[in-house]
């Protein structure tokens, strides 16, 4: 969907101020920085020092595989969520010549990954572990609780998590998404205007949390790149001081409201043509398992036999090995598409 009318206009006034067309900071401006700051207050109830607490990142991608830079050496041991955005494993872990550990996220523990099951040693050797709730590919949310577990587990056994929350506004009815600041400044969290505002091509985020980690980010990033554009940075910050309480403001709502909708169709849909799908409380993704009459197919192989009627899906193990069995919807087709995939859809099951 487009990016809301008041953020190209700001974009566009600001583009237009010379100042605004110099070289931006590394880190990000500090009106920018304020901003992110404020809306962490009034958003979680957060209170962040825009000086040291905040950086800008040239979208969450970015701070996803800078951030692994800054502490990862070769062979060193990240946590990364599987099924899980492949950049934490990837862009992250392996372009810094660290070591995936892979942590199943399987439906019976509701996509959360088992901490029991994963050997003391291993936890010991970590570094990082990257989470993501809000998930993708899931569709999956935390409890506060468990995000209080895994603090415990990063204090006791020493690893940083980098707290990935891109979809902390794509939540669905009353649910509202936590912040892992919310428990503890020992971490960090990235968030971005992607998802918020509907700028994924705009490429503007930022990292709040600890003054350590976020320093040494900085400093990499210092010598990578210089900054988000000054004009950018206004808009969204203009986007973000909407804000006066945890409540959704309109423009966003109304945004996710229209994501609700086809999430509805969707699921109700799929449901009705006889594949059992669950309704995801947050994100545009719907995961579901292959339906029962392909089960002996792979995942890629059930993905090409929908592209024989037509409709496009993510197969399960785009995002990991523990994808394998499911396909990945994402809701960014107006409705009408939709329901004409459902009619696709159903040729092929019925
Ligand atoms: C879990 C997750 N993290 C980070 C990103 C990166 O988003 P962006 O770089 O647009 O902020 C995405 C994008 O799909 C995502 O799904």
């Amino acid at each position: 969907m487009n990016t809301p009318n008041f953020i190209i206009e700001e974009m566009i006034e600001q583009a237009k101020i010379s100042s605004n067309q110099n070289y931006p900071s590394s880190m990000g401006e500090d009106f920018f920085r304020e901003s992110v700051a404020r809306w962490n207050k009034v958003r979680y109830g957060v209170n962040l020092n825009p000086e040291n607490e905040v950086t800008h990142i040239i979208g969450g991608k970015e701070g996803v595989a800078n951030i692994a830079r800054v502490f990862i050496n070769p062979g060193d041991l990240v946590l990364c969520p599987n099924p899980g955005y492949p950049v934490y494993a990837n862009g992250g872990t392996k372009l810094c010549d660290g070591e995936p550990y892979l942590m199943p996220l399987k439906k019976e523990n509701n996509f959360l990954p088992d901490l029991e099951d994963i050997d003391a040693e291993i936890l010991k050797k970590a570094k990082l572990m990257y989470l993501n709730y809000p998930n993708n590919p899931t569709g999956a949310v935390t409890p506060i609780d468990f995000l209080k577990k895994v603090i415990d587990y990063a204090e006791d056994y020493n690893f940083i998590i980098i707290y990935d929350n891109p979809y902390s506004e794509f939540t669905f009815e009353d649910y509202i998404a936590p912040s892992i600041l919310q428990i503890s400044n020992e971490h960090v969290e990235l968030n971005s205007a992607s998802k918020m505002f509907n700028m994924t091509g705009f490429r503007c985020g930022w990292v709040a949390g600890n003054a350590d980690i976020i320093k040494g980010l900085r400093k990499v990033k210092s010598q990578i790149d210089s900054g988000g554009p000054i004009f950018i940075q206004k808009a969204v910050a203009k986007g973000l001081d909407l804000y006066t309480s945890q409540e959704k403001p309109d423009v966003i709502r109304k945004n996710v409201e229209i994501y609700e909708t086809r999430r509805n169709t969707l699921v109700k849909g799929l449901n009705k043509l006889g594949w059992k799908t669950d309704l995801p409380k947050a994100t545009f993704y719907i995961w579901t398992q292959i339906p029962e009459k392909f089960s002996e197919m792979n995942c890629m192989d059930f993905v090409k036999t929908l592209i024989d009627v037509g409709v496009i899906v993510t197969p399960g193990t785009g995002f990991g090995e523990y994808g394998e069995g499911y396909v990945r919807f994402a809701l960014t087709q107006p409705i009408e598409r939709i329901i004409e995939a459902l009619e696709r859809i159903n040729k092929l099951l019925n």
